[in-house]
């Protein structure tokens, strides 16, 4: 049996910007994980199971929009051999699916460790090589992706990340004091190729204005580095309200949303934003152990579905 695990991620300040080519800050969220199984089963075929989803299927008969099937192809291209029978495939999940926590990535990157285990390829399958591959997997669900999250989930680390060509700034960074975050669901599930392909169409109809709030971001995401590396919380937080307002300028936020995050800035967070594409999906908020059990029965009543605490850094 062959079996690793990949976590969720928040981005912490920059998502969208990101993909215009601005800096920006992701950290994983080490307790939420996705999971894969690699077992031999001599069987002429594979069998791809999700038992959180209740589904299996032969990898001869299954759809190649499947993600699953997407990053075994993935991974064939990659070693230049088939992975088409003798094993059987299955994949599980703790991170809420749409909901801006990398749920894809993580599931393509921990199928991917299995692999290496399987094929005996740890060692030459490095975590930038596992990153390209769930890359090529995200480019199929979500069109233009910057490669952030892929990349963040495959470091399991801090990451300052900028899209560049021919190659992109990766840069795993330190948190000096671990951030507390409550990490509030709406429940409003909002798909990542959805968000992106609508900002991209604003951005063409007003390219100066949506320039202008990328830089914002990106100078934020800067700062927000700084910050995290001098352990600064107050400015930290100050950045992630800023960083909001120039998201919904963007017109990624929503209702639900906001509702969280005024919720939990009333209950004393030290700041707080919508993480990820929004306008669904989840929002995190910075606390301290003192305020920790406030911000969530605030985040509870203003509607949240669901919030994790979690360190990160
Ligand atoms: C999604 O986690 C972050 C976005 O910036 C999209 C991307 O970077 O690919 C919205």
């Amino acid at each position: 049996m062959y079996s690793a695990t990949a976590p969720a991620k928040v981005i912490l300040f920059g998502e969208h910007a990101v993909v215009y080519g601005r800096p920006a800050l992701a950290a994983p969220v080490a307790h939420l994980r996705a999971r894969a199984i690699i077992e031999e089963t001599g069987e002429a075929d594979v069998k791809l199971i999700a038992p959180d989803l209740n589904r299996s299927a032969d990898l001869s008969s299954a759809n190649i929009n499947n993600p699953l099937v997407a990053t075994i192809r993935a991974v064939e291209r990659s070693v230049g051999c088939a992975l088409s029978e003798g094993y059987s495939l299955s994949v599980t999940s703790d991170i809420p699916i749409a909901s801006g926590l990398g749920s894809g990535a993580a599931i393509s990157v921990a199928i991917i460790r299995a692999f290496a285990q399987y094929l005996g390829r740890v060692d030459t399958m490095t975590n930038e090589v596992i990153s390209q591959l769930a890359y090529e997997v995200e480019k199929l669900h979500h069109g233009t992706p910057s490669g952030i999250d892929n990349t963040v989930i495959a470091y399991e680390r801090p990451v300052y990340f900028v899209r560049r060509q021919p190659a992109n700034v990766i840069e795993p960074f330190t948190i000096a004091r671990p951030l507390r975050l409550a990490i509030g669901d709406t429940g409003v599930r909002s798909a990542t190729k959805d968000v992106v392909g609508d900002v991209r169409r604003r951005w063409e109809a007003a390219p100066d204005r949506f320039e202008a709030i990328f830089d914002a971001c990106g100078r934020i995401a800067s700062e927000g580095r700084a910050a995290l590396a001098a352990g600064d919380m107050t400015a930290i937080g100050e950045l992630m309200n800023e960083n909001q307002s120039w998201l919904e300028r963007m017109t990624v936020s929503s209702p639900p949303l906001e509702r969280l995050i005024h919720a939990a800035r009333e209950a004393g967070a030290l700041g707080a934003k919508l993480s990820g594409a929004g306008r669904g999906g989840n929002m995190i908020a910075l606390v301290t152990p003192e305020l920790e059990e406030a911000v969530v029965a605030a985040l509870m009543a203003a509607g949240a579905v669901r919030v994790f605490i979690s360190d990160v850094g």
